[in-house]
């Protein structure tokens, strides 16, 4: 991604469609090492998978607080799409997240210290610090996703089922990704808590990420192989690694006058739907059973 896809104006909000999903027949016969045959990079996505169980119960708490204060309707309805999408992500994360802990990585352990870490932030952290934290973390959810849509060389690293996975989870998180953020502006979110937010975001992010990769290792013993093929140390912390490669778009964020709508991902999202859920050659077709658009809610008294 380069600032080229910075502009104005910003698209009109692109619809938030529930999909229920199954994988239960991409679950058989998961490879230890999903990315590249590389423990590593395998690892690191694992660690991801480890948090967001939880991690996506926060965000639809953390918007639900602000529901009611919505005025918009058009908003209200993309709300009761991010709360369906986020619910159906945790939930077949936690499916993956079990069967790769029955195969002996300690993946229900981080599940534990995953909550245990939200609920307490949940409990010293105010409402609209909450909110601004998932505001934050979308964020890297979608920066993170235009990254791999915009590069194929990554994808086709992941075994065919991890790909679809997680192109699945990315395409709903670009679908989403201004919902949280359009919540806390529209009801009277500051520039300060945001940017507060994002700090310490950052921070946790990267040391859970860390945290819970360098634990896989350990009980996977698989340090030996990280060290003697570092490929896929250099694929995430290198200079041309995914972490380099999104620190533009990830400082975007600091501006005051930033909209997520401001990386136009119209034309990617139109390619991704059809490529994942084409009635025809869609790679998801067969895991999709069924798609729920959402409703307005009854408007609060104003
Ligand atoms: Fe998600
Ligand atoms: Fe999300």
């Amino acid at each position: 991604m380069t600032t080229a896809t910075l502009h104005m104006p910003m698209p009109a909000a692109p619809d938030v469609p529930v999909r229920h999903m199954d994988f239960s027949e991409d679950r058989v016969n998961l490879p230890r090492y999903f990315y590249d045959n590389d423990p590593f990079a395998s690892s690191y996505f694992l660690a991801f998978s480890a948090v967001i169980p939880h991690g996506e119960r926060f965000f639809m708490e953390s918007v639900r607080n602000y529901r009611d204060q919505v005025r918009d309707p058009g908003l209200q309805e993309r709300v009761g799409g991010f709360i369906g999408q986020e619910a159906m992500h945790g939930k077949e994360h936690d499916a993956v997240n079990d069967a790769y802990d029955a195969m002996g990585f300690p993946l229900r352990k981080l599940d534990r210290v995953s909550r245990g870490g939200l609920k307490l932030l949940t409990r010293v952290t105010p409402h609209r610090f909450q909110l601004a934290f998932t505001v934050a973390m979308e964020h890297f959810t979608a920066i993170v996703s235009e990254y791999t849509f915009r590069h194929p060389t990554i994808q086709a690293k992941f075994t065919p089922e991890a790909r679809r996975f997680m192109l699945w989870h990315m395409l709903e998180e670009t679908e989403h990704k201004s919902v949280a953020f359009d919540v806390y502006q529209s009801t009277g979110g500051s520039y300060f808590t945001r940017v507060l937010a994002m700090i310490v975001s950052t921070g946790f992010l990267i040391g859970t990420l860390l945290l819970f990769q360098l634990w896989i290792l350990a009980v996977d013993g698989s340090f030996g192989t990280v060290l003697r093929h570092p490929r896929g140390i250099a694929g995430i912390y290198g200079p041309r690694g995914l972490w380099a490669s999104v620190f533009r778009p990830y400082l975007d964020f600091f501006r005051p006058s930033f909209h997520p709508s401001h990386h136009d991902t119209e034309a990617l999202l139109i390619e991704i739907q059809d490529r994942l859920f084409s009635s025809q050659h869609g790679e998801l077709k067969n895991q999709l059973k069924k798609t729920i658009m959402p409703r307005t809610r009854t408007m609060a008294a104003a």
